[in-house]
């Protein structure tokens, strides 16, 4: 017998919905993405995606099932983003959620969205499977998560200030790349010198797992204002790629050295910032030379997408933890927590 999830996500700027089989075969994966609506302000307005949420999640849930071709028989049970997040957005998830889980007599499954952003690795990698060390780096999060188990996680490091998401946003508004900004950097600094400027990498003596982004953050202004304020030319290019080697070492480093100490064989990498293309490929050397298998999903499931919600949802709900019809959104929703 197959487990067939509808996975709603609404936890940001991306409007989305997904049928997942049995936890790993993506039937439909559709992604109404606000990007264009938010540019305009250089980031998410919370109160203009909640609207929009409200416009596209029943066009984007219709078109999820009629892609899978599916019908409601199908379907066992809805698998819901409900934390963390934005307030609003993910109210309108966990309402649409709630409402077709009442109509249609389904059971309703609450997702952590971090927990989904994990999953999203075990989609493509078959022998992937847990213990092991994952390294999730997105615009809201960036965390070190030792995964004990199918939804057992113990949190390892975490950022102290900004996450890395963040940072790229941040700096690529700066040097006026517009929002959002990782994909642009990440592009930019292809034609750049990463050792032009040396921009410092921050780790903790009393928590060597953490992060902090912030110092980072602020030496690539100063260094954009010490320029400008000298009539120094700035050389964008050279600027992306120091910056973005900065946030490399440090989630290589950390990621690798946890990694290590748990004794995990198996490190992962999950989120937004899992898209990038030259932290992927630091991680690649820095595993193979290390001897540690390194799983990272592909791109269109590293940013936000409902098919990892579904993956996630899947292994939750064949545990048999589901949630009733009082469901609401957690907005600082712990990893781990149900
Ligand atoms: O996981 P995600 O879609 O949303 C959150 O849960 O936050 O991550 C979005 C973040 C943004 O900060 C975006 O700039 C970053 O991921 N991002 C990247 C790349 N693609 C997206 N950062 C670096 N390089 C990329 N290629
Ligand atoms: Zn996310």
């Amino acid at each position: 017998m197959s487990t067939t999830l509808l996975a709603i996500e609404t936890s940001c700027d991306e409007t989305a919905a997904a049928v997942v089989v049995d936890g790993k075969e993506i039937k439909s994966n559709i992604i109404y993405s606000q990007i264009e609506l938010h540019k305009l302000y250089g980031g998410v307005v919370p109160e203009i995606a909640s609207r929009k949420h409200v416009e596209k999640i029943n066009q984007v849930i219709r078109a999820a099932i009629d892609e899978a071709e599916v019908t409601w028989e199908d379907i066992d049970g809805i698998a819901v983003t409900y934390g963390p997040g934005l307030v609003g957005p993910l109210l309108v998830g966990v309402s649409a959620a709630k409402t077709l889980a009442f109509a249609k007599g389904k059971p309703i499954i609450g997702v952590h969205h971090i927990e989904g952003h994990i999953a999203a690795n075990y989609i493509e990698n078959d022998e992937l499977k847990p213990p092991f060390m994952c390294m999730v780096a997105s615009g809201g999060h960036s965390h070190l998560v030792y995964v004990k188990d199918y939804g057992e996680f113990e949190i390892v490091g975490r950022t102290r200030d900004d996450a890395a998401g963040e940072a790229f946003d941040k700096v690529a508004r700066a040097i006026g790349l517009g929002y959002p900004g990782g994909p642009k950097i990440d592009n930019l600094a292809k034609e750049g010198d990463a050792k032009a400027i040396y921009f410092p990498r921050a780790f903790m003596e009393d928590a060597p797992y953490d992060f902090s982004f912030s110092g980072l953050k602020s030496a690539v202004l100063n260094y954009l204002n010490s320029c400008e304020m000298k009539g120094i030319e700035i050389n964008e290019a050279d600027v992306a790629a120091s910056f973005q080697q900065a946030v490399i070492d440090v989630l290589t480093d950390n990621s690798v050295r946890a990694a290590k100490d748990y004794g995990c064989a198996k490190l992962a990498l999950a989120g937004g910032v899992a898209s990038n293309s030259s932290l992927r490929q630091s991680l690649i050397d820095r595993c193979k030379a290390e001897g540690i298998e390194f799983y990272y999903p592909s791109s269109v499931y590293c940013t936000d997408n409902a098919a990892m919600i579904g993956v996630a949802g899947y292994y939750e709900f064949i545990k048999g933890a589901k949630h009733d019809l009082n469901l609401n959104a957690v907005p600082n929703l712990k990893i781990g927590e149900r």
